[in-house]
């Protein structure tokens, strides 16, 4: 769909080949044939089309802008009509393309899937079927739109199949008692209603296209996408499905998008799976959704947390690498990336720098990123002279990894009046009671299936896990997924052959669980039960630390009274 609406002209378009000169003329008088705003098409022009269209053979359609003026002609086949293209007149989201479409069919066939496709996918006001009878009259119509009653929030759940449209049809066009400008109207006031109750949030709305099968695997991308500050707005999913090679998703459930898109206010599409950078785009053109893959949903909410200033060149260095094959000579694909999700990062925005200075940066960033890695190096190498234990704190995306962290630096600085001392915003110093000093370092959520363009960037800022006296597990006890992603954090720890490493587990977020549930979890998984939200469990778990680095560093010194105090 390119953006030809200047273009829509008094030109006849379509199959006009064989055409004679009064056929053409009578085509051409089309334009003069007025619609009241009210009516779906004026008996005058419905009886035109059918007369042109039965001498020709060949279907006939215009296209009706609002105020019932002839926008467009155009003649198809005896069977089908393609409907030209009429631009991407959008407003906003959730508007119509202010167009209807009048087409006769010639074998009192009813409104066809494609009829169905076309107006979902070009928004049109309305699918209008006239029937052209045999003696070139006007026949039965029909009339396809969008039925507000599927829009209302919660009218259709996610999984539910619905015929999102109302169907009206009457013997002849003198029957049909419709008042389109009315319906028109509540129409689009139905979705400003929409639109206003989804727009109080502010966020960006997603439609999720959930093409992994596992059930699992739709929880986690759910997460994700709010965990990058996008509110879902519904979920599509296809679960045997080859990818479609052009536009990702074949053209049934495009127009399922497209209409759910409208229905539920997304203003962005976010895949559970990568795209290529011409699949992106042709998806893109095709549902006028902006459009995110998997890797950008997951380089979004990097970019969003990175932190330290590593973490912050790695994922600009990924964001560059990413971007650098889908950025066409227009940028086209990436022109509506300029904010909100997929357009957030560390440095500049990708499209507003050229090719030739991402490669600079590129290259620049490598730099950086090596030379941080240096002098990495030199401090971890201090530390081990000093013999300061390290605790890393690692877990799942959003299992509290960073508000523990702050717990336990804030409840040593009330408990024990000691001074931590800020190594980067990841890295603190603070005094455990009886070790003396240690450094607990903070790490990137974890996640499963980690894009392969992420994963090294990934294992970059976690090599200083290796240097971990200690691992600080820590899992959301409420979370119904907590044994899955426990194993997906114990998996990748082997996979970064930190499998030795001691590791003491931390079940957080226990507030949110009653006290039996608390400690029966404890129990099972031998963890320790924290709320780092509301500081409780703190001192038990750092004695539970104490006591693993002792178990693991016999020349710490021992302490009677271990297991008391909590
Ligand atoms: P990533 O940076 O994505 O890896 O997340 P994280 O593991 O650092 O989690 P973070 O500390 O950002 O916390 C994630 C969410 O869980 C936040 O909304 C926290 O407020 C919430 N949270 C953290 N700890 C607790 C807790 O003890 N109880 C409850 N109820 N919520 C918590």
């Amino acid at each position: 769909m390119r953006s030809r609406g200047d273009t829509i002209s008094q030109s006849i378009e379509g199959n006009l080949r064989g055409v004679k000169t009064s056929q053409r003329k009578a085509l051409e008088r089309t334009y003069r044939r007025r619609t009241s705003p009210r009516e779906v098409v004026s008996p005058e022009l419905a009886r035109h089309l059918a007369t042109t269209s039965r001498d020709l053979g060949r279907q006939v359609g215009v296209l009706l802008d609002r105020g019932g003026v002839v926008k467009s002609v155009v003649v198809g086949d005896a069977t089908e009509l393609h409907v030209p293209d009429v631009g991407r007149l959008r407003g906003g989201p959730g508007r119509f393309a202010g167009l209807r479409l009048v087409h006769t069919h010639l074998r009192g066939e009813s409104i066809t899937a494609d009829d169905l496709n076309d107006l979902a996918l070009l928004r049109l006001d309305a699918m209008v079927m006239i029937e052209a009878t045999e003696e070139g009259d006007a026949g039965r119509v029909e009339v396809a739109m969008l039925d507000p009653a599927t829009l209302a929030e919660g009218a259709v759940a996610a999984d539910e199949e619905v015929d999102p449209f109302r169907h009206l049809s009457a013997r002849d066009i003198f029957a049909l008692d419709f008042d389109f400008e009315a319906e028109i109207e509540a129409l689009e006031a139905e979705f400003r209603r929409v639109a206003q109750s989804a727009g109080r949030t502010g966020k960006e709305r997603a439609l999720i296209i959930a093409l992994t099968p596992e059930d699992s695997r739709l929880d986690e991308m759910l997460e994700l996408v709010r965990a990058s500050g996008t509110e879902v707005a519904g979920v599509i999913r296809q679960k045997r499905f080859r990818v479609h090679p052009k536009t990702a998703i074949g053209p049934g459930k495009l127009k399922e998008v497209v209409l759910e898109g409208m229905r539920r206010l997304a203003d962005v599409a976010i895949f559970d799976i990568d795209l290529r950078p011409a699949q992106s785009r042709a998806f893109e053109d095709a549902t006028g959704l902006k459009t995110i893959d998997r890797t950008q949903l997951i380089l979004d909410i990097f970019a969003q947390r990175a932190k330290s200033r590593d973490g912050k060149l790695q994922v600009e260095l990924a964001q560059l690498k990413y971007s650098l094959p889908r950025l066409t000579e227009k940028d086209a694909g990436l022109s509506r990336l300029t904010g909100g999700i997929g357009g957030r990062g560390p440095g500049e925005p990708v499209m507003e720098i050229g090719r030739r200075r991402i490669n600079d940066r590129i290259r620049k960033l490598e730099k950086q990123i090596d030379q941080l890695s240096k002098q990495r190096e030199v401090r971890r190498r201090r530390r081990r002279e000093e013999q300061i234990p390290i605790l890393s704190i690692v877990g799942y995306t959003n299992a509290g990894k960073s508000t523990l962290l702050n717990a336990m630096t804030r409840s040593e600085v009330e408990a024990a009046d000691q001074l931590f001392m800020t190594l980067d915003p990841t890295s603190r110093r603070l005094r455990f009671p009886r070790e003396g000093e240690v450094v607990i370092t903070d790490t990137v959520g974890f996640i499963t299936d980690l894009p392969d363009d992420l994963r090294i960037a990934f294992r970059a800022t976690l090599e200083e896990l290796a240097d971990a006296d200690l691992l600080l597990h820590v899992v959301d006890a409420s979370d119904e997924q907590l044994d899955a992603k426990k194993e997906a954090v114990e998996a990748l720890l082997e996979d970064l052959d930190l499998g030795d490493v001691p590791r003491l587990l931390v079940l957080n977020k226990v507030d949110l669980l009653s006290e039996s549930q608390a400690e029966g979890l404890a129990t099972r998984l031998d963890g320790v039960a924290v709320s780092a939200v509301e500081r409780n469990g703190l001192k038990k778990l750092i004695h539970a630390a104490e006591e693993r680095l002792a178990l693991a560093d016999p020349l710490l010194p021992t302490y009677p009274d271990r297991a008391e105090s909590a």
